[in-house]
């Protein structure tokens, strides 16, 4: 599965995000990739990295994708003869024949460049702003990246990534959330976070997603009937308040525990959630490679040049080794 994870700032999608990645990892043996797509870097620290982990051994500290994006478009490129110098690789660009499609769990070398291991968790980061980012590119170029990676790495079916958004609203304006088999939203019972819980999701009605809702930082039977009230929908997974949130954030432990020492209260939660999370239908091949076209085409009309289309690969299916079983090299 794959999923992403939005909210208003401080609403605990790092919180949510990191505890489901350890949950899938250590309690239903899934292999979990997460990926900080924040440019507030947490995730790792959450996961409760070690500078021995953050330093790889000899491999060295990981690079962010969004920070390397050059590499990232030859190396998921390959030998597609449609990627050219006139018509480089751009966010929306399908993947076509020779274009490097790979499995999550094959060793590759995009992982020892971008992975960092954390007590079972991999995890990738975009990156945050360098020296020459200020007052000329936005985030947006860097969450490129991801777009790019998703397109070319299939998880399998025990097999997770999950995404850490940055808040607010500018995923709207880029076909990324179009990627993921469920986007969930975290909602904290406060009027702020209803508020906008209500907006964004009235955006992503408009933009076709279909949204899981995940209430946190829950104290009293009231607080989710009344964050459905506000949203006027169901919430799909409840988390409760609770003192081994407000440890793992404590300055005076040097690591946030792991998931697997959390209260029965919690665990109990996760397990539902997972539970429901697992039961979501698989990649539905033929939307995604519809729709992936389909914002190709969008985007060469738009904005890239109509000849961007001829990227597309008129009858060429990128996923049919991922649904026949045949590997690519790596
Ligand atoms: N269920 C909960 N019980 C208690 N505290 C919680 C709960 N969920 C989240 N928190 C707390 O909320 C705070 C914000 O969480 P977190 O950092 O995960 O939010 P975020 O959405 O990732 O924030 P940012 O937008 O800054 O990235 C943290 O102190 C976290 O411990
Ligand atoms: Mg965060």
């Amino acid at each position: 599965m794959r999923l992403a994870v939005y909210g208003k700032g401080g609403s605990g999608k790092t919180t949510i995000s990191t505890c489901l990645l350890q949950f899938l990892n250590y309690f239903c043996d899934f292999q979990v990739l997460g990926i900080d797509g924040d440019h507030n870097l947490h995730l790792a620290e959450e996961l409760g990295a070690t500078p021995v982990e953050m330093q790889r051994g000899d491999l060295g500290t990981a690079r962010d994708i969004g920070n390397d994006l050059d590499w990232l478009r030859s190396y998921f490129a390959g030998t597609n003869p449609r990627i050219t110098a006139d018509l480089p690789m751009i966010k929306t660009t399908p993947p076509g024949e020779g274009s490097r499609l790979l499995r999550l769990r094959e060793p590759a070398e995009w992982r020892e460049r971008y992975v960092t291991l954390i007590d079972g968790v991999e995890l990738i980061r975009v990156g945050d702003f360098t020296q020459d980012d200020y007052r000329k590119k936005c985030f947006h170029s860097k969450t490129g990246a991801i777009e790019i990676f998703l397109k070319h790495v299939w998880e399998d079916h025990n097999e997770a990534i999950i995404v850490d958004m940055s808040a607010g609203k500018d995923v709207f304006a880029s076909p990324l959330p179009s990627l993921f088999d469920r986007n969930i939203y975290v909602v904290k019972p406060t009027r702020k976070s209803v508020s906008n819980a209500g907006d964004f999701l009235a955006h992503a009605k408009n933009f076709g997603l279909d949204m899981l809702v995940v209430a946190t930082d829950i104290r009293s039977r009231q607080e989710v009937p009344a964050i459905e009230n506000y949203l006027m929908r169901t919430v799909d997974a409840v988390i409760p308040h609770d003192a081994f949130f407000v440890q793992r954030d404590s300055l005076v432990l040097s690591r946030p525990p792991h998931v697997r020492e959390a209260s029965f209260t919690v665990l109990d939660a996760f397990y539902n959630f997972t539970d429901l999370l697992r039961q979501l239908p698989s990649h539905n091949w033929e939307n995604l490679l519809t729709r992936m076209l389909y914002h190709h085409e969008e985007t060469a009309h738009d904005w890239a040049g109509v000849n961007f289309t001829a990227q597309i690969q008129p009858g060429f299916n990128p996923f049919e080794r991922f649904q026949s079983n045949k590997l690519a090299t790596a």
